[in-house]
């Protein structure tokens, strides 16, 4: 053996046959493992490596600690109570009946029907960006859950299994890697792995105040498209959510015009996540971006609308969202990317008929507003209870709670350790508004739609013994 040789010629005698000999093999046998470890954990890509090895963020780490100890009345009371999770569980009861009533027929159709495709309408291959009678119910229930006035075109819709995943197709169509959007903040914590994940793309927060009752401001926006600008970062987009999820404002008309004339003037595009659009509960007045596009003379082909079915319909498990965009060309891509993404058959199928009951629908629209607003006044009466204050808001599953009087300093290392106090001692899990990229430390997003109205009474006395310990430690 060659390696065995220079080493006996250094060490000599017996214990150069012994050092010589064993020690080489013992260091390639080493070596050998090692290269062979290396090769091993080398099989994921640069892209997954990041993915695979990220920090989570406490909103997935509070997300899973209630799978494993979930709260059950019954079966496990002294489990942690899901404030994490804005999932709308309040008219399951109407989804549940009208399944019971329609569900087969609505799937396959009746042997009697006129257009009935039976079971290969829903085992063969369709179209991937839905079917055209879904496109139209779709289009129909847009203008339903936005008071009638707008109309929606059905050929600039494309479905997509969620709209996670219509956000990261638009963001693919819009910008290159290293491309950046503005993201008014505070906003939901999905948008960090679904815009940017496998696009490349990059996110730049927008600082919004709780003087401001968490609306952005143009100046904010100007601000930070100066200094990406400046970092050499190409700035392709603005996102907005409205109703704001984690904060549950809408956006002034006023507000809107100001962002598209924003969008004109630095020539970018303009996404509206409208997905709680339909779970309006307050008095204030939403505005589409698609009412104000049909009212005033704006350049349209850098408007997309973000919708979809798990929120305003409680179908998240149902996997249906929404890409309506004035662009053709985007259009066009998304179409095709949608091989990726669709809706199953027979997803689509059960959907056309659910859909294009209007009567149902209208009546679940009204009775489900009712019951966000019940659950909402019971919530903040607590929250007033036991002196914690909250955003006054009019739209979606969750409450924009101010905890930052329960801290003893305002930092993001204070607000998780009130997070941690509540997931493990007081056992709610709320969202952290860290985790939402909020500037002001303190703020927790909490939903309230998943809960009977004892088990919210029961999570307020929850943070209320937190709130005791707290101020009493100080
Ligand atoms: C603002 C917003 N957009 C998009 C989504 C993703 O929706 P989906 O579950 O249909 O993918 C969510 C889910 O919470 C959301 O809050």
């Amino acid at each position: 053996m060659r390696l065995v040789v220079p080493l006996r010629g250094i060490v000599g005698g017996r214990g150069g046959l012994i050092l010589g000999t064993f020690v080489p093999c013992a260091l390639f046998c080493y070596l050998h493992i090692r290269r062979l470890r290396f090769l091993a954990t080398r099989r994921v890509s640069e892209r997954a490596e990041p993915i695979a090895k990220a920090e989570e963020s406490p909103y997935y780490v509070g997300l899973g600690r209630v799978s494993q100890d979930p709260f059950d009345e019954v079966a496990n009371p002294n489990g942690i109570i899901q404030l994490g999770l804005s999932e709308n569980r309040l008219c399951l009861d109407l989804i549940e009946e009208w399944l019971s009533e329609n569900l087969n027929g609505a799937m396959i159709g009746h042997g009697s029907d006129k257009g009935h495709l039976g079971i290969g309408g829903i085992t063969g291959y369709q179209p991937h960006d839905g079917v055209t009678e879904l496109k139209e119910a779709m289009a129909g229930f847009m203008s339903q859950v936005m008071g009638g006035e707008i109309s929606f075109d059905p050929s600039r819709i494309v479905l997509t299994a969620g709209a996670t995943p219509a956000i990261e197709i638009l963001c693919f169509c819009l910008a290159d890697p290293g491309d950046a959007f503005l993201v008014p903040t505070p906003y939901y914590p999905g948008f960090d792995r679904d815009m940017t994940w496998r696009t490349g793309v990059e996110l730049i927060p927008v600082h919004c105040h709780s003087a401001n009752n968490f609306i952005l401001s143009i100046a904010a926006l100007q601000q930070a498209f100066n200094q990406a600008r400046k970092r050499g970062q190409r700035v392709q987009g603005i996102l907005i959510s409205n109703p704001s999820n984690p904060v549950g404002n809408l956006l002034p008309q006023k507000t809107l015009h100001d962002i598209l004339d924003f969008a004109r003037k630095k020539n970018i595009h303009i996404i509206s996540d409208e997905i709680f659009a339909g779970s309006i509960h307050g008095n204030e007045e939403f505005f589409s971006l698609a009412k104000i596009l049909d009212a005033e003379n704006f350049d349209k082909s850098r408007a997309h609308i973000l919708y979809g079915l798990s929120k305003d319909l409680s179908l998240a498990g149902f996997r249906v969202g929404v890409i309506y965009s004035y662009n053709d060309d985007v259009l066009a891509a998304a179409k095709k990317l949608t091989r990726f993404s669709s809706v199953s058959a027979p997803t689509q199928r059960l959907l056309i008929s659910l859909l294009s009951d209007t009567s149902f629908i209208g009546r679940y629209l009204e009775t489900n507003r009712k019951r966000i607003r019940k659950m909402y006044d019971i919530f903040v009466s607590g929250l007033k209870e036991i002196g914690v204050k909250y955003v006054d808001s009019s739209g979606g599953l969750y409450c924009w709670v101010d905890m930052s009087g329960l801290m003893h300093s305002h930092n993001v290392k204070e607000e998780l350790e009130l997070w941690d106090k509540l997931l493990n001692v007081a056992k709610v899990n709320a969202t952290p508004g860290s985790a939402c990229h909020s500037i002001e430390p303190g703020w927790f997003r909490c939903c309230f739609t998943t809960l009977s109205e004892g088990n919210i009474r029961i999570a307020i006395e929850r943070i209320r013994k937190v709130a005791e310990m707290r101020k009493s430690s100080r």
